[in-house]
């Protein structure tokens, strides 16, 4: 019983935050790099994006929609961004994920607001491990609440 308590604890502190980030990276399928940025827009500013990495003291651009702003040249034809539901957008950058350095900042800017994360080259993740553990919030409540009935029941 207390085993199972712990267990339970464990999960739900594994599993809650991992669905409040607000930007994630992994690899797709076919290698292509994919950063997904959830930072909600605020009402009263322009919606806008943004996406880089630096690794060192070197910041690059790679997409953006900010007026007067742009990406660098190598990244113009290989990225591309779509918008995500219920907000955020979702960058794809194609051909870069062999030569990245060993660690990167990814960065993201949505109304003003900037997240970043720190991921090493050899911890990028497949997007598929990523996508089943958030796809819904009942996949991980489901068996949270099972865990819990087991524990006191
Ligand atoms: C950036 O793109 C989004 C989605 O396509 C759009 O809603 C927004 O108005 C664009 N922002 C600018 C400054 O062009
Ligand atoms: C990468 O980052 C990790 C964790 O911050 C650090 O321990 C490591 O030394 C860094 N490696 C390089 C090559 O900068």
């Amino acid at each position: 019983m207390l085993t199972s308590l712990f267990l339970c604890g464990a999960l739900g502190v594994l599993v809650i935050p991992a669905r409040s980030e607000l930007i994630s990276v992994c690899l797709e399928e076919d290698n292509d790099l994919r950063v997904d940025c959830r930072i909600e827009p605020k009402p009263n500013k322009i919606n806008s994006y943004e996406f880089s990495w630096s690794s060192g003291t070197k910041e690059s651009l790679i997409n953006t929609n900010v007026s007067g702003s742009a990406a660098e040249a190598q990244f113009r034809d290989k990225s591309e961004v779509v918008e995500l539901e219920p907000h955020g957008y979702r960058m794809t950058l194609k051909g870069f994920t062999e030569t990245l350095p060993h660690n990167t900042t990814y960065m993201c800017k949505i109304s003003g607001q900037v997240e970043s994360v720190l991921v090493e080259k050899e911890k990028l993740e497949p997007c598929s491990a990523v996508s089943l553990f958030l796809k819904s919030s009942w996949s991980w409540i489901v068996p949270l609440l099972i865990c819990l009935y087991r524990a006191y029941c």
